[in-house]
């Protein structure tokens, strides 16, 4: 496989394998020396054309640990802003010798574009585009689960079989739940959507549920992953108010504290505090959330090394 643009293109062997590396990575990251030779005299670009904090930083970490050259290319303040287009700033940036782009952009479908239809001859990592797809994100909550559940130390080779993941919110909006629900059912998780019915996507394998509190207490997931309510791609009214949203849909702290003290929380950030999740269960022992930042470094380190190198996982 040349290219990561979707959790779809993954088996359960690739999933499995890239999830192995991406656990070498992080011991590596746990030395004192944390730098690997492995990308010396390649070069990532980070092509950005929407904002981003977590994701940027964590592929610039990602390529910097791996001794690549990394070049942050941001549309803002580009030639993007004069009316370049897609293809003729790829190809510019692609001339000065790259070695992978990592993209990320509001259209949905952009990185497929870029990988399939011939302008450039380069690795693509989709960093998220529109509401379609966040491959590595499903990765780094899949690399969490592993050790959470199993325990670090223990996850080498194993699935997440059984595992009964409850992903809720603005599920319509999210590029993370669509690549979580492709990643999550190959890896052998039961996953349930629990939405309101104008946030609740169509398609996709998973059992849906549109009231949380029943749906909480009849799945007793082991994992809940909140999703961000996110008012800059909804062009229309998809619930009353905020402080409905909340009381409906929010993890409150009181529908925390009904939860099992074992349900791991997760958000993939960035969160709206006290809308979709309370601060309570945020900074639980129970949340997840600063590792799974934390593990976007390991699953991108791995991403990168077996794209650019050919070797192992996702080019099995
Ligand atoms: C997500 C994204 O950009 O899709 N954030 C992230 O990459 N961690 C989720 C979001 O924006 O809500």
């Amino acid at each position: 496989m040349k290219h990561l643009l979707s959790t779809a293109d993954l088996s359960l062997d690739q999933a499995i394998a890239l999830l192995d590396l991406s656990d070498e990575m992080a011991l590596v990251n746990q030395r004192e020396t944390r730098k690997l030779p492995t990308l010396r005299n390649k070069t990532v670009v980070n092509l950005f054309f929407e904002d981003s904090t977590r994701t940027r930083i964590s592929f610039e970490v990602a390529a910097k640990r791996l001794s690549a050259d990394l070049i942050n290319f941001s549309a803002k303040g580009s030639s993007v802003s004069k009316g370049e287009s897609l293809k003729d700033t790829v190809q510019t940036v692609a001339a000065s010798g790259v070695d992978a782009f990592v993209v990320r952009h509001s259209a949905s479908g952009a990185p497929y574009n870029l990988a399939h239809n011939g302008w450039i001859d380069t690795p693509i990592v989709n960093a998220g585009d529109g509401t379609h797809e966040h491959p590595t994100q499903a990765l780094l909550d899949a690399m969490t689960m592993r050790e959470r559940l199993h325990g670090i130390g223990a996850t080498k080779g194993k699935d997440l079989n059984g595992v009964k993941v409850a992903i809720v919110g603005d599920i319509a909006h999210s590029r993370v739940a669509r690549s979580n629900v492709q990643l999550l059912n190959t890896l052998g998780a039961e996953v349930h959507f629990i939405a309101p019915p104008t946030l609740m996507p169509k398609a996709f394998e998973a059992t849906k549920h549109f009231n949380l509190d029943d749906a909480l207490h009849q799945v007793k997931p082991d994992v809940v992953m909140m999703l961000r309510v996110q008012l800059e791609r909804m062009n229309a009214s998809f619930f009353p108010s905020e402080s409905e949203y909340r009381r409906e849909w929010g993890l409150t702290n009181d529908r925390f504290k009904q939860l099992s003290g074992k349900t791991l929380i997760m958000h993939p950030g960035p969160m709206n505090r006290g809308l979709e999740i309370c601060a309570e269960a945020a900074d639980s022992e129970q949340s997840a959330i600063v590792q799974q930042v934390a593990n976007g470094v390991n699953v991108r380190m791995a991403v990168l090394y077996s794209l650019i190198t050919g070797e192992k996982a996702v080019n099995e």
